[in-house]
């Protein structure tokens, strides 16, 4: 009896302790089929969960979790920035939401250049100037225009309860609150809530107030709430007083795209993605391509032929990004091209086992008659089977760090993702040319892969991950993972990861993902190793063959997923 009693006693701890470190510690077989939610916080994966309780669909759990975000987990989650939506319906129809920022109708291609034609250190990161023109709240609001169910009032609720009554942070949001203190103070004068004398420890309470009474603005009048009236006032206001360059015309012109998805084949697996301004979508199919006819599955997971393929493939693709990928409105991107299967094969036919190819012998590829990482990524499933995968960003973390006065949210950095001089890296030591030169009103393009599978016509995965140019290799990993080395999607997630990027010519490992022959190996073949620190934050569920919800949330953050 006693050692019942002990059995009990040991499982209901489990349990409490699984609840309480959010879904990470979640056990695996719990099964669930009727609704499921992963994101980077367990405040804003309990916001999605109850709209999806109250009947709300995906899109509607997705709106609601975007503005849980933009209080809980300032890094990346934004009013102030923006992103891309990746969504199929329960009967399989698939569409594509870009909400990615603007440059403002102001920007010029030199701006951040000195008269020696040098790239001004920061300007593009740390100054009003680094600002594009926020597409997330258009995007939430065209978003539930077109597929919400519950009412928008009720989706924008939740976020305004969290800013007032205020959240308890966690460690790790503690540590990156603390470690930007002279950031904000600098960038901030007078006061902002994000800056606390003696620091910020686990469990402080953050209280938003600014920020809920920009949430009731929203909730209350929509778009309008937040492009005109008095939050384009202070955000032009906030402009003004920085040498920012986002005018209230640039505000009010700001829409949000419906782009049909792109689709690629990856054996019987249907890959839906974003097309640009993102690269994400081309290049993860490329990659899936440039490695489906070798026998990832006999060599395994990370063993040195793995890797090796793989990075070799990531050489290729991501000097094709570097030339022909950027805002389709504004220059041509040769999709057909670059997703032609005789293209990528003629390209991965340069590679030898024997040595690592040099990156400074690889050139972006020629076609006949003719491109910290801190990004939020968040995957929900609803009842009906209907799924959303969002990547939303400020672009660094806390995005230019200056918080807009008397609005309290956060501007974004992304104008450094466009190509400030042709060949000088970004903050991600990404180079780009003419295809993602600035340009007023043009999308600077991003890595962001929000990525669905389909298997045999039903809903497989829903996909992405945070990190900057890491993005598409972690979401291609995760992928590979699931596919190739049967890992499940929490192992998936769990799993180490490595990148390459084509320039710098290095192979960035996640610490512990490499076994040290394999490490061996690869440098004598002539690949620069280097081992460093977590990689990404892959946030993604996968549909099991007896139709359960599985979640995978990134254990390297505070990500949670959580089901019913
Ligand atoms: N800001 C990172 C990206 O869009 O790729």
């Amino acid at each position: 009896m006693k050692y019942q009693f002990n059995i009990k006693r040991t499982l209901l701890l489990l349990i409490a302790f699984s609840f309480l470190q959010g879904a990470s510690a979640q056990d695996a077989s719990i099964k669930y089929r009727n609704g499921m939610v992963v994101c980077a916080t367990p405040d804003a994966a309990k916001v999605g969960l109850d709209i999806l309780k109250k009947g709300g669909n995906a899109v509607d759990a997705a709106v609601a979790v975007q503005f849980a975000l933009a209080v809980t987990h300032p890094e990346a989650g934004n009013i102030g920035g923006g992103g891309f939506m990746v969504y199929r319906s329960a009967k399989g129809e698939s569409n594509t939401l870009d909400f990615r920022e603007k440059a403002p109708a102001a920007a010029s291609p030199n701006m951040y250049l000195d008269s020696a034609g040098n790239v001004i250190p920061d300007m593009s990161i740390l100054t009003h100037q680094a600002s594009g023109v926020p597409g997330s709240v258009d995007g939430m609001v065209e978003a539930h225009r077109k597929y919400g169910k519950l009412k928008w009032a009720d989706l924008v609720q939740p976020a305004i309860d969290l800013a007032r009554d205020g959240f308890k942070i966690t460690r790790l949001l503690a540590g990156s609150l603390n470690s930007h203190q002279s950031q904000f103070e600098k960038l901030n004068p007078g006061k902002t809530y994000f800056l606390k004398i003696g620091g910020w420890k686990e469990g402080d309470l953050l209280i938003q107030e600014d920020l809920a009474k920009t949430l009731e603005l929203i909730r209350d009048k929509g778009r309008d709430g937040f492009y005109t009236g008095k939050i384009a006032d202070e955000l032009v206001e906030e402009m003004k007083n920085g040498n920012g360059i986002i005018s209230k015309t640039d505000l009010a012109n700001y829409h949000s795209v419906w782009r049909k998805a792109i689709t690629g084949k990856y054996k019987g697996y249907k890959i839906i993605t974003m097309p640009p301004p993102s690269s994400g979508g081309i290049a993860l199919l490329q990659l899936l391509h440039s490695v489906e006819n070798y026998p990832l599955h006999r060599w395994g997971y990370n063993q040195d032929s793995t890797v090796q393929l793989i990075v070799e493939a990531e050489r290729r693709v991501y000097a094709d990004r570097s030339k022909y990928l950027g805002d389709p409105d504004f220059y041509k991107v040769p999709v057909d091209s670059l997703l032609n299967p005789a293209y990528i094969d003629l390209r991965m036919k340069s590679f030898s086992w024997n040595a690592a190819t040099l990156s400074s012998s690889i050139q972006p590829g020629s076609f006949v008659g003719y491109e910290s990482d801190q990004t939020t990524h968040y995957s929900i499933v609803d009842h009906d089977g209907n799924s959303v995968a969002i990547t939303t960003t400020l672009n660094g973390s806390f995005g230019s760090k200056i918080v807009v006065k008397g609005a309290g949210f956060l501007l974004n950095n992304e104008m450094d993702d466009f190509s400030a001089k042709p060949g000088v890296p970004n903050m991600f030591g990404l180079i780009g040319g003419k295809a993602n030169s600035i340009q007023p009103g043009k999308r600077m393009l991003s890595s962001m892969t929000p990525t669905i599978i389909e298997k045999d016509g039903k809903l497989f995965m829903v996909v992405g991950t945070p990190g900057g140019s890491t993005i598409i290799t972690s979401v291609f990993q995760t992928i590979l993972n699931v596919i190739e080395f049967n890992q499940d999607m929490q192992q998936a997630v769990d799993s180490k990861r490595f990148h390459h990027q084509w320039l710098p010519d290095n192979v960035n490992v996640e610490r512990g993902a490499l076994i040290e022959t394999v490490i061996d190996k690869l440098k004598q073949k002539g690949y620069k190793i280097i081992i460093g620190g977590p990689s990404g934050r892959v946030d993604a569920i996968l549909i099991t063959k007896d139709g359960y919800y599985q979640g995978g949330a990134d254990p390297r953050g505070d990500d949670t997923k959580l089901g019913y």
